[in-house]
C-alpha cells in the first residue's frame, strides 16, 4: 500500500517547483480511479451541491453531506491527501463552532485537512483550527459561498483596490497558518503576484498558469455536467455521451428482448 501524501510533502513541492495536481471527488469509484492515477490532492468540494445534488449554488450543502461524501472518498483512496470543504455556515457563525465542525470532518469523516473560504476576515478562524492541529487550505478571490455579495460568479481583483485586498487576504491566510490556498477566478497576473508573495503553495482555478498547482471539478473535465461551461475548464473526456450511449443500448436491448441472454442467466 502506498504511503499517503502529507501536507509537508505538498509544501515541499512549491520549493521544488513541482506543480500540484488537485481534482474534486465525492464518491468511492471516482476517488479510486483518480487516486490510482496519482493525483496529489483530492478535494471533497462543496461543489458537490452543484454537480451532484443539482442545487444552483453551494450554499445548501450541509455538514452531514460533507461527512458522507468524505467517508466514501477516504475509503476509495490510498495515496492522495484528502481535503474537505467546510460548508456554508459551518464556520462563519463562531470560532468554537468552526473548530468543532473542522474536528468532525477529521474525526468522523477521515479528512486530512479542511478548506474554508475567506481572507483577512477568516484569519482568526483559520488560526483557531490550525491550533488544534487540523491543517487548513485557504480559498480567496472568487469565493462561491459569497455569491450573493459578489452578485454572481464574477472574476475578482480586476480593479486595483480589489487586487490589493486579494494580496492582503493571501498574506493573512498564510500568517494564520494555512498550509496552502486556492486562488479562484482572478486575473493571471494577480495570481502570479500572490504566488510570489507567499511561501505556501497556491492552487489555481481560473487563475492562470503561474499558480503552484491547479484544481478543477471532476464533473467539468469529464463532461458530466453541462449546466455551466466556464472558460477556465479544459474538457478531457465526454463521459455524458458514453453514458447516454450505454443507457440507450440497454433500453433498446430490453425492448427488443435481446437482454438478458442465456449468458446472463442462471441454470
Ligand atoms: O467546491 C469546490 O469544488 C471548490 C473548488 C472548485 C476549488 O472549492
Amino acid at each position: 500500500m502506498n504511503k499517503r501524501k502529507t501536507i509537508l510533502e505538498i509544501s515541499a513541492m512549491k520549493q521544488q517547483q513541482e506543480k500540484i495536481s488537485v481534482l474534486t471527488a465525492y464518491d468511492y469509484p471516482f476517488a479510486r480511479i483518480m487516486d490510482a492515477a496519482g493525483i496529489d490532492i483530492i478535494l471533497v468540494g462543496d461543489s458537490v451541491g452543484s454537480v451532484v445534488s443539482g442545487y444552483d449554488n453551494t450554499l445548501p450543502v450541509t455538514m452531514e453531506e460533507m461527512i458522507y461524501h468524505t467517508r466514501a472518498v477516504v475509503r476509495g483512496s490510498e495515496q492522495a491527501l484528502i481535503v474537505t470543504d467546510m460548508p456554508f455556515m459551518s464556520y462563519q457563525a463562531s470560532v468554537p463552532e468552526a473548530r468543532r465542525n473542522a474536528g468532525r470532518l477529521v474525526k468522523e469523516a477521515g479528512a486530512h485537512a479542511v478548506k474554508l473560504e475567506g481572507g483577512e476576515q477568516m484569519a482568526e478562524t483559520i488560526r483557531a483550527i490550525v491550533d488544534i492541529d487540523i491543517p487548513v487550505m485557504g480559498h480567496i478571490g472568487l469565493t462561491p459561498q459569497s455569491i450573493h455579495r459578489m452578485g454572481g460568479f464574477k472574476v475578482q481583483g480586476r480593479q486595483e483596490e480589489q487586487a490589493r485586498k486579494i494580496v492582503a487576504d493571501a498574506k493573512a491566510v498564510e500568517q494564520a497558518g494555512a498550509f496552502s490556498m486556492v486562488l479562484e477566478g482572478i486575473p493571471s497576473s494577480l495570481a502570479k503576484e500572490v504566488t510570489a508573495a507567499v511561501e505556501i503553495p497556491t492552487i489555481g482555478i481560473g487563475a492562470g498558469a503561474d499558480c503552484d498547482g491547479q484544481v478543477l471539478v471532476i464533473h467539468d473535465i469529464l463532461g458530466l455536467c453541462d449546466k455551466y461551461s466556464p472558460k477556465f475548464v479544459k474538457r478531457y473526456a465526454d463521459i455524458s455521451s458514453l453514458i447516454s450511449q450505454g443507457v440507450s443500448d440497454y433500453i433498446a436491448d430490453v425492448k427488443a428482448g435481446e437482454f438478458p441472454t442465456p449468458d446472463h442467466s442462471f441454470k
